[in-house]
């Protein structure tokens, strides 16, 4: 559903991103882990069709990216609500730009719907700066779900987030994606090798830039829905981490073990 093919971006004459490529297929939820300053932004953007690469192409669909993809819904990294709107009307504005056939009334019960969901139906009034950043970010959640989008985009979600608020907002986005209207396929950009095989079907691992690249695909073979104290002790989450970031040691193990 999503592909790039090659992609690669030089902000003048630095060289971030080169030859990357990565598919997506429909429903599916993938994750690019990267260290900071790797390129994961500029990644996103290049996907979702908010940058142009400069080497290679991206589609969507089948059909080359030119502009932001219809259909699609992206989370940023900060908080992107508008300010001066309380929490309600962030979302419905989103709603009424993506259902313009719907009624008023319609417009109103999506957006508290999906406020309700993300358990903030009672601080619709609140503008922005009157909630803290994990509410902020369940009201970014619920306006990117409320429009029932095909494409998710997610630039660090939780990054800002204390550890607590983190474990549950990756709960309840793992909630919703199972619980959304139709499938979702997904793109997410996390520095957590761990929130990553929590919500993943696969990963993608981006070394350190400059110039950065992508790892080949780890698949995350763990039955859903997963705790995050499960993923700690899981077996195949200690694999996956080691193959995501240090390929050699455990071909070394592997080795070694076989000759045992
Ligand atoms: N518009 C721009 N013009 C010039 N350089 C840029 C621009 N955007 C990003 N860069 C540089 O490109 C590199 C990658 O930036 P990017 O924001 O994609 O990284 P990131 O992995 O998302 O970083 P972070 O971990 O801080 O979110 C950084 O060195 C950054 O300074
Ligand atoms: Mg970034």
């Amino acid at each position: 559903m999503i592909e790039l093919t090659g992609a690669g971006k030089s902000y003048g004459s630095r060289c971030v991103l080169r030859g990357l490529n990565l598919a997506v297929n429909e429903g599916e939820f993938v994750s690019v882990v990267g260290s900071s300053a790797s390129g994961k932004t500029t990644l996103l953007m290049i996907a979702c069709g908010l940058l142009p690469p400069d080497a290679g192409s991206v589609s969507i669909s089948g059909q080359p990216v030119t502009d932001f993809a219809p259909g699609a819904a992206i989370v940023f990294q900060n908080y992107s609500l508008l300010p001066w709107l309380p929490a309600i009307e962030n979302i419905r504005l989103a709603v009424e730009g993506a259902f313009p056939l719907w009624t008023a009334a319609q417009h109103r019960d999506q957006a508290e719907k999906y406020l309700h969901m993300v358990g903030l139906g009672t601080a619709g009034a609140k503008r922005p700066s009157e909630l803290s950043g994990g509410m902020r970010q369940r009201v970014a959640i619920a306006r990117a779900f409320a429009v029932e989008p095909s494409l998710l985009f997610l630039d660090e979600p939780f990054g800002a987030l204390d550890a607590l608020t983190r474990a549950t907002l990756q709960q309840e986005l793992a909630r919703m994606c199972s619980e959304a209207a139709r499938p979702v396929t997904t793109l997410m950009i996390t520095n957590s090798v761990d929130e990553a095989i929590l919500l993943s079907d696969r990963v993608f691992a981006l070394s350190r830039g400059p110039g950065a690249s992508l790892s080949d695909p780890v698949a995350v073979d763990i039955p859903r829905p997963r705790a995050a104290n499960m993923i700690m002790r899981e077996e195949a989450a200690v694999r996956i981490r080691a193959r995501l970031f240090n390929p050699a040691p455990v071909e070394v193990a592997a080795h070694v073990h076989a000759s045992a």
